[in-house]
């Protein structure tokens, strides 16, 4: 018999598309695939060689457990140098990848029916996290208006005496919503108040089209004391295969977030670490490119969907995602549970195209199509989208 905590855990709605889209291709049919959430690009030359170096060097021994010395020295350089943030080394630990980051550090702060709070529209894992590690996700509905993004209002309704964690997510993954100063400044201060922790996820602070990206820590001492943040390679160095995150938090979440690891994992693979400090070290360049091509992808995506009668979405200041209203096509399709996922089959089944339903991501009502990928690639998928949007009309 399985363990009772797998029986609340949703299956992957990623890898059921992935799956259909194998199907589909396995018969010859050319997919137009917008549901991937990973950079099209390779990672930068200079970084990949850091790492063959080292395996040439047999530097392939267990080494410590928080990540490499002059790797986390890398960080803590980062966080100052952009985001004025002063950690010292002993308060970074590099793990395989950001979600590995994540378990971590719920793991580090939560006991068992613990709550956590989750702004809707969330990032995939969130509420499966939560629930593998035996705490409650709490989801905090909010509002088109304010570009889906929480306020203070908002966790004081939601909030108990049960609430150790809120998550948050910006950039956000699906909507690409970015938070002001003054939005994170007012969430600090009610969490600081109510003893809730702050789990900020950054992973997509890079990729940020406008000048407003704030990290939570660095608004004040306050901030950082409870905030615990998230960042790695994945997506801002297109290194999703390597597996590199890390936190910086206060020295005793990340001496507890150590010791959780040294037990589980001991610590990431040491020549994805050597890749990542070369990439953190001397690879701005190849970043600043991969983010310009974003941002001109975004703005083009944007201009079509502004062409599309009848298509309503939220205009993405960050992340490569843009999220899109079908709750208006309700009446058109056929459907018992997911009027989602009902959209998502048919348009793939019907046009060949690949996008995520909302429902993934706690919205019905949504679709996510992601613009990592060339752009010819996602103009022919838009075209398809207009059309089946016609056809169903
Ligand atoms: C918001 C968000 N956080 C974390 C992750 C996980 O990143 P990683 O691949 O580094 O584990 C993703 C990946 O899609 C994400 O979108």
């Amino acid at each position: 018999m399985l363990s009772n905590r797998l029986s609340d855990i949703t299956p992957s709605y990623t890898i059921s598309i992935s799956s259909k889209i194998n199907d589909l291709k396995s018969l010859g049919i050319n997919i137009i695939d917008l549901s991937i959430g990973e950079p099209d690009f390779n990672v930068p030359r200079k970084a990949k060689l850091s790492g063959i170096n080292s395996l040439n060097e047999n530097l392939t021994k267990y080494d410590l457990v928080p990540g490499l010395k002059h790797l986390r020295e890398e960080i803590c350089k980062k966080l100052k140098l952009e985001n004025d943030l002063d950690y010292s080394i002993d308060e970074i630990v590099v793990s395989s990848g950001a979600k590995h980051s994540i378990t971590n550090t719920i793991l580090a702060l939560t006991n068992p029916e613990d709550e956590i709070l989750i702004p809707t529209p969330y990032w995939v894992s969130y509420p499966q996290i939560t629930k593998l590690l035996n705490c409650r996700p709490i989801f905090i509905e909010t509002k088109k208006v304010n570009n889906f993004k929480i306020t203070s209002d908002d966790i004081l309704k939601n909030m108990t005496s049960k609430t150790k964690l809120i998550i948050i997510n910006n950039p956000s993954n699906p909507t690409g919503s970015v938070y002001t100063k003054k939005e994170l400044s007012e969430i600090v201060e009610i969490c600081y108040n109510n003893n809730i922790y702050i789990l900020a996820d950054e992973i997509y602070e890079k990729i940020c089209y406008n000048e407003n990206f704030v990290s939570v820590a660095s608004l004040n001492e306050n901030a950082k004391f409870i905030t615990i943040t998230i960042n790695g390679l994945s997506k801002s160095c297109a290194m999703t295969g390597l597996r590199i995150g890390y936190t910086a938090s206060n020295k005793t979440i990340a001496k507890a977030i150590t010791t959780i690891q040294g037990h589980l994992v001991s610590h990431p693979s040491l020549t994805s670490q050597y890749i990542a400090y070369e990439a953190l070290k001397s690879c701005s360049d190849d970043i600043d490119n991969m983010v310009s091509i974003y941002k001109s992808r975004r703005d083009l995506i944007c201009k079509k969907l502004n062409s599309i009668n009848n298509i309503d979405y939220i205009y993405p200041d960050g992340a490569f995602y843009t999220f899109i209203y079908i709750g208006n096509l309700k009446r058109n399709i056929k459907y018992d549970t997911s009027l989602s996922i009902a959209f998502c089959n048919k348009l793939l089944d019907d046009y060949h195209v690949a996008v995520v339903p909302g429902i993934a991501f706690g919205m019905d009502e949504y679709i996510r199509i992601s613009f990592a990928c060339n752009e010819s690639i996602f103009l022919e998928g838009l075209s398809r989208i207009e059309n089946f949007i016609n056809e169903i009309n």
